[in-house]
């Protein structure tokens, strides 16, 4: 972890100690390194130049403000899939006519404020969508740029959750049923078709899924173009893995070479939604051990992060490393479970854990910075954690912790009887 090393025992998110950091804003606490995600989205710009291209980052990976906006002054377009993330990247400086709207369920007043906005395309994900979309368009006397999400049916060879591109999932519609929806969008005078696109699933390790999806798409499209229908962008969505523990996907160079290969000199705009590969390990959660709880069945680490900071463990079975911030030699070096105050068995962050510990002792949770606080709720009445972006010297508080009155701000009791 480049930005996030050890020197002399002590883990420091580039150039701050962690524990610092801690220490100033407490725990639980997300880290994100500035630096690391922008090389990671600078790795996607290297890997397409002297191509037309947008990458459009996927906002509910982390769709902290200041990550928004790090992004959008390298020039990135955003992936969203609600009117909130709309007005997120708008808050962060992003630009509207760089952004692509995916979503299976967008709502006519979603739809109206991003034509509004003059966003770059409409993922369409159905016939009924198109047809909502094109009134919305023809009310608002506007244009609505589209492209239909196409499900490709490859497996992604991922956890099923977060696979999307089969034909058994719920996204996007199949080649036969897309060709239908592009020769009536074409149509519809409130209604321009651009591309198309496609998200087969996150987390892939592989290249081969998405050259197969890239092939059925490019298929589609000189099926298009035999009918007039001529197409400007082709999106790929995101998905590409990153490395939690011994994972080897391949570079972000690597994908994007392959897909730059298949696609030859046809003049098409490559569009991609990156989430988890731009800002997975760019962040840290920090947690504190409450208590120690060896038990004869386990030994268990009480820390005060929960399944409601961090669920990926509980909801996807993920794998994320923990380590001491601090590294030391005293204390108890067991096997832990690291398990939240959440009143859940499923409240855990890590099993069997070789570490030694101490109450009191810091740990960071790694690979936190995707799907981390951005899937974080208020279970058990617990603020969320504060975020804080460290940039080579400096600290920056990004959000502040929750306090009691944030969680419950828009509720009422009863109105007083009689
Ligand atoms: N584009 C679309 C249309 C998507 O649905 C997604 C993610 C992305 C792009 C970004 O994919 P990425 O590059 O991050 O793989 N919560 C799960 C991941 C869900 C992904 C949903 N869609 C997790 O924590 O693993």
């Amino acid at each position: 972890m480049k930005y996030f090393p050890y020197r002399d025992g002590q883990l420091y998110a580039e150039n701050t100690p962690v524990s610092e950091i801690a220490a100033r804003h407490g725990t639980p606490c997300y880290i994100y390194s500035r630096q690391a995600l922008e090389g990671a989205f600078r790795e996607y710009q290297q890997a397409l130049s002297g191509c037309d291209h947008m990458v459009c980052y996927a906002v509910k990976a982390n769709s902290n403000l200041a990550v928004l906006d790090a992004l959008a002054r390298l020039g990135a377009g955003f992936d969203i899939v609600s009117a909130g993330e709309l007005e997120r990247v708008i808050a962060a400086g992003g630009d509207p006519a760089r952004v692509v709207f995916s979503g299976v369920a967008k709502k006519p007043e979603e739809m109206a404020l991003a034509l509004e906005l003059g966003i770059a395309c409409f993922n369409l994900e159905s016939a009924a969508e198109l047809e909502v979309l094109a009134s919305v368009a023809a009310s608002a006397g506007r244009v609505a740029k589209v492209s239909v999400r196409v499900n490709p049916d490859v497996d992604a060879q991922t956890h099923p959750y977060i696979s999307t591109g089969l034909r058994e999932n719920k996204f996007g519609v199949t080649t036969e049923e897309a060709l239908r929806v592009y020769r009536r969008a074409a149509e519809l005078q409130s209604i321009e078709v651009v591309g198309v696109d496609c998200h087969i699933g996150s987390q892939l390790t592989q290249i081969s899924p998405f050259i197969d999806a890239l092939k059925r798409l490019l298929d589609l499209i000189d099926q298009l173009a035999d009918e007039g229908i001529v197409l400007h962008h082709l999106d790929l969505g995101g998905g590409l893995g990153v490395c939690y523990r011994d994972e080897q996907p391949p570079s972000i160079g690597d994908y994007i070479g392959a897909v730059r290969e298949v696609l030859g000199d046809r003049p098409l705009q490559l569009v991609f939604e990156p989430g988890r590969s731009i800002v997975a390990n760019a962040g840290l959660l920090i947690t504190r051990v409450e208590y120690l709880k060896p038990t004869s069945e386990h030994n268990f680490a009480l820390v005060d992060a929960a399944m409601n900071d961090m669920i990926r463990p509980a909801l996807y079975q993920a794998w994320l490393d923990i380590r001491n911030v601090n590294e030391r030699s005293d204390g108890h070096r067991a096997s832990w479970d690291i398990v939240g105050p959440v009143c859940e068995t499923g409240d855990f962050l890590g099993k069997d854990r070789d570490l030694t510990l101490h109450q009191g002792d810091l740990l960071a949770i790694f690979g936190a910075g995707a799907y981390g606080f951005t899937m974080s709720s208020n279970y058990n009445s617990r603020p969320r954690a504060a975020e804080v972006m460290v940039d080579g010297d400096s600290v920056h508080l990004v959000r502040e912790r929750e306090r009691f009155a944030d969680i419950i701000r828009g509720e009422h009791r009863l109105p007083d009887q009689g």
